[in-house]
C-alpha cells in the first residue's frame, strides 16, 4: 500500500471486537429483500459476501425493520420483526465473516412521518403531528420527484406505543444477536422515526419523551440502555446520527454533540455520524466528499467511544482524516456500490484503479424514490452478484473468528 493511506489499515477496537481496518461498509439500502416480511434472499448474501471479501474491516447491514406495524424501510428493505428473520440472517453474518469483515445490523424503528408511500396500508405516525419536510426542486433530476410529494399529517404515538418500540427494538436486537452479528446500530439519523425523536422540529411533545433535550434523548438512552442489560456488554451498540439535519428549528451540532455524550454514558460503543433529512436530502447524500468531517471531528472532541463518518471516495482524504485524528473510522456507501473491492485496491496500492462513483444518483432514486433493486451505471455488476463466481459465499480464512 502507498504509506499515505497506511491510517486507514491500523486495526481498532469497537467494544470488545477487534476490527481489521478503518474503513466500514456504510449501512446502505439495496433492495434485496424478500418481497413479503423482508428476508434475506441468495442475492443479499452475495452481495454482501462480495463487500466483505473487498477488504471492509466492519459491514454494517442496511437499514432493518423491528416492526411490522408502521412502514420501517422502503421497498424490498430487509426485517428483524420476527423470529421467522433468524434463519436467513444467520446465513448473512456467516457470509459476512467468512469475507473477513465483522458484521453489524442496522436497526431502524420505522421511516415515521418520512413514509409516504406505504401509510396508506400502515399508520402514518411520529412523535407529533408534525408533518415531514420535503426538498425543494435544488435537488438532482433522479430523485426530483421526492419534491412533488405533499407531506400527511401523522398520528403521535401514544406512550403505549413507544414501550412497544422499545421492547421490539429489544427483540430485534436479541434476533441479530442470535443470528450471530457481533451488534446491531440504531439508525436515528436522516430524519426517520428514532431521529425525529431527538429532533427539535419534529418532536413537539409535552410527556416525558418531548418537551426537553433531556426528554428528547430519553427514547434512544432507554433502547441503548434496555439492549446492554438484556444483551451484556459483549453485544456492540452502535448510533447512527444526523450531526444537523440542516432544516430551519432542526437538529445543529449544539443538540447532537449532547446526544453523543449521552449515547455513550448510557453504554453505546460507538456513535457514526451522518447529516440530513428529506427535507435537506442533498446533505444526506453530498455531491462531494468531506462534507461531514469537520461535525464528526466537533462531535469526536466531547466522546471516548469510537466516531464513524461517512462521505468518502479518494483514499487519501479518507486516510488524511483518519490520521489528522478527526474521526476513527470511515464509513462508505456509493464508493463501494460502485466498487466492491475498494479497500483491496488501496491496501494493494492501486487506488488508480477504483471504479468511481459519479454522482449520478440513480443508487437513491431506485432505493428511496422508485423502491427497487438498487443498480449503478459504472458497476453493471451490482444487483448480480449472484451469478458471480467471485462473489459466491465461501468458508475462508480470513474469518475473523
Ligand atoms: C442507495 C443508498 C441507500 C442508503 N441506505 C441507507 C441505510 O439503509 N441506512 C443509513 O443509515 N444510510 C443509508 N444511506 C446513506 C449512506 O449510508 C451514506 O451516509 C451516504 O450515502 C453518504 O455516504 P457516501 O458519500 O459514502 O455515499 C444510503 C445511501 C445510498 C446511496
Ligand atoms: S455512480 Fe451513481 S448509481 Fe453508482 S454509486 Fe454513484 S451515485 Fe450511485
Amino acid at each position: 500500500m502507498l504509506s499515505k493511506h497506511a491510517p486507514l489499515f491500523d486495526p481498532i477496537k469497537i467494544g470488545k471486537h477487534e476490527i481489521k481496518n478503518r474503513v466500514a461498509l456504510a449501512p446502505t439500502h439495496v433492495g434485496t429483500g424478500s418481497e413479503r416480511g423482508g428476508r434475506v434472499t441468495d442475492q443479499t448474501l452475495c452481495y454482501y459476501f462480495a463487500r466483505s471479501r473487498g477488504g471492509v474491516g466492519l459491514v454494517i447491514v442496511e437499514v432493518t425493520g423491528i416492526t411490522g406495524r408502521h412502514a420501517y424501510t422502503p421497498g424490498l428493505g430487509l426485517g428483524a420483526a420476527s423470529d421467522k428473520s433468524i434463519p436467513g440472517l444467520s446465513d448473512l453474518a456467516r457470509v459476512i465473516h467468512w469475507g473477513g469483515a465483522r458484521a453489524i445490523l442496522q436497526l431502524t424503528l420505522g421511516q415515521g412521518v418520512q413514509a409516504f408511500y406505504h401509510h396508506e396500508k400502515r399508520p402514518l405516525v411520529g412523535p407529533s403531528s408534525i408533518p415531514a419536510v420535503m426538498p425543494d426542486e435544488d435537488i438532482p433530476k433522479n430523485i426530483r420527484a421526492l419534491s412533488a410529494i405533499v407531506p400527511q399529517t401523522p398520528t403521535p404515538l401514544a406512550i403505549e406505543d413507544i414501550r412497544r418500540l422499545i421492547a421490539e427494538s429489544v427483540n430485534a436486537a436479541k434476533r441479530a444477536v442470535a443470528a450471530g452479528f457481533e451488534g446491531i446500530e440504531l439508525h436515528g439519523a436522516h430524519g426517520y422515526l428514532l431521529g425525529q425523536f431527538t429532533s427539535p422540529y419534529f418532536n413537539q411533545r409535552s410527556d416525558a419523551y418531548g418537551g426537553s433535550q433531556e426528554n428528547r434523548h430519553r427514547l434512544p438512552m432507554e433502547i441503548v440502555r434496555e439492549i446492554k442489560n438484556t444483551l451484556g456488554k459483549k453485544v456492540v451498540v452502535g448510533y447512527r446520527l444526523s450531526a444537523r439535519e440542516w432544516i430551519p428549528g432542526g437538529t445543529e451540532l449544539a443538540h447532537s454533540i449532547p446526544l453523543a455524550v449521552n449515547l455513550q454514558e448510557a453504554g453505546a460503543d460507538y456513535v457514526s455520524v451522518s447529516q440530513g433529512c428529506y427535507g435537506s436530502i442533498n446533505r444526506i447524500f453530498p455531491k462531494g466528499e468531506g462534507a461531514i468531517t469537520a461535525d464528526a471531528a466537533q462531535i469526536r472532541k466531547n466522546v471516548s467511544i469510537p466516531v464513524i463518518c461517512a462521505n468518502f471516495q479518494d483514499p487519501d482524504t479518507a486516510a488524511k482524516a483518519i490520521e489528522e485524528g478527526s474521526i476513527d473510522l470511515v464509513a462508505l456507501s456509493r464508493p463501494l456500490l460502485a466498487d466492491a473491492s475498494w479497500v483491496n485496491k488501496v491496501r494493494a496500492g492501486e487506488p488508480e484503479i477504483i471504479n468511481k462513483c459519479i454522482r449520478c444518483y440513480q443508487c437513491v432514486s431506485m432505493a428511496i424514490v422508485n423502491h427497487q433493486p438498487v443498480r449503478c451505471p459504472v458497476n453493471p455488476a451490482l444487483g448480480f452478484e449472484r451469478f458471480d463466481p467471485d462473489s459466491l459465499p465461501r468458508p475462508s480464512k480470513t474469518d475473523p473468528d
